[in-house]
């Protein structure tokens, strides 16, 4: 029997932050220190997805093996056998099943995604490209190439699961057994585990989650930072004027924040930091507290990169994407067959 596949994508292009670490990268490495062995785990990063709005080019090709390497620093094991990382572009069965399952989608069905509407609100509408429309159909490619039964995404990809499954299950209904129904979310996320809470916000506006540097460089850590200098951020970061700290999103976000990052950077449930902390009123202690945790994680962080075996990773990424190819190629193979384009 083979294993179950567990399948997740690793954004490709964005300078990482500390909200990346906390809310994804390191939920990931531990699904993989958890499920791997007893089921099969596919990152994969979706280089192809990365330029469905507008990106600067000339950095994807080493923001990607960058990606890769802030991955393996923060403990993602390339020598676990059951672990296949893989870039999407280098199989180009992603693209092939693409189409096919475009034919096989509404126009109307597409346009419902709120990822679609709401990301091209963001670029205007003279930017918008048909590969944003076609995002969500690349996706399912991307989970029934494999047969992944796990895909545990957080809740603005919901929807694209929701899609695939129906794609799926349309083309199983005309065609016979050609895909793995990946399971509802959720299944997924009781499956997973994963906390949706979790979700880091800017240190400047905490009623916004922490994004790019280049809208909010004083809200956003990025992995890079200097660790001094983003224990002075976390020491600048917008709190209120309640006077005593208390663990609520609505009428205390900034000072919440500061409790979730002290609780993932402890590695300490969410409840016992809390007790620690209610109730008090420094501020100002509350911040040292988590600047120093800050300062520690990325000093570490980045000590481990310096030590990141480029060649290994090359050499691991090569093998599992000739690995990877065959897969997706069979699975190619039935669809063309299915649909007439190869003799069954
Ligand atoms: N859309 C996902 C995200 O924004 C990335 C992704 C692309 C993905 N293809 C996937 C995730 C397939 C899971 C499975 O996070």
């Amino acid at each position: 029997m083979s294993k179950e596949v567990i399948l997740t994508g690793i954004r490709s292009n964005d300078e990482p932050t500390l909200g990346n670490l906390l809310g994804a990268m390191t939920p990931l490495i531990n699904m993989q220190k958890e499920r791997a062995g007893e089921y099969q785990v596919n990152m994969f990063v979706p280089d192809l997805h990365s330029f469905t709005t507008p990106i600067d080019h000339g950095t994807l090709y080493q923001n990607t093996i960058r990606n890769l390497k802030y991955f393996v620093a923060a403990g993602l094991d390339i020598n676990e056998p059951n672990t296949f990382i893989y870039r999407q572009s280098y199989i180009p069965a992603h693209a092939e099943l693409t189409w096919i399952l475009d034919c096989f989608t509404g126009f109307g069905e597409a346009a419902r995604m709120v990822e679609f509407k709401d990301k091209s609100k963001q670029v205007g509408d003279d930017r918008v490209t048909v590969g944003l429309f076609n995002y969500p159909i690349l996706m399912a490619a991307d989970i029934l190439l494999y047969g992944a039964k796990w895909v545990p995404v957080g809740d603005d990809q919901r929807q694209h699961l929701e899609l695939t499954r129906d794609l799926a299950i349309r083309l199983n209904n005309r065609f016979g057994d050609l895909f793995v129904v990946p399971e509802p979310a959720d299944k997924q996320l009781s499956f997973s585990e994963r906390d949706n809470q979790v979700r880091i916000r800017s240190l400047r506006t905490p009623e916004k989650k922490m994004s790019k540097s280049v809208e909010d460089p004083a809200g956003t850590i990025l992995l890079k930072d200097k660790p001094e200098e983003a224990a002075a951020k976390v020491m600048a970061a917008t709190t209120d004027s309640v006077g005593v700290i208390n663990f609520d999103w609505e009428k205390q976000p900034g000072v919440t924040n500061l409790l979730q990052i002290l609780a993932l950077t402890t590695r300490q449930p969410q409840d016992k930091v809390n007790s620690e902390w209610s109730g008090k009123s420094s501020y100002g202690e509350l911040k040292a507290a988590v600047a120093a945790e800050v300062k520690s994680l990325l000093s570490d962080f980045q000590e481990k990169l310096t030590q990141v075996d480029k060649e290994a990773l090359m050499r691991k990424l090569e093998a599992d994407e000739d690995a990877m190819r065959k897969v997706a190629e069979d699975t190619l193979r039935k669809v063309q067959k299915a649909v007439g384009l190869r003799p069954s």
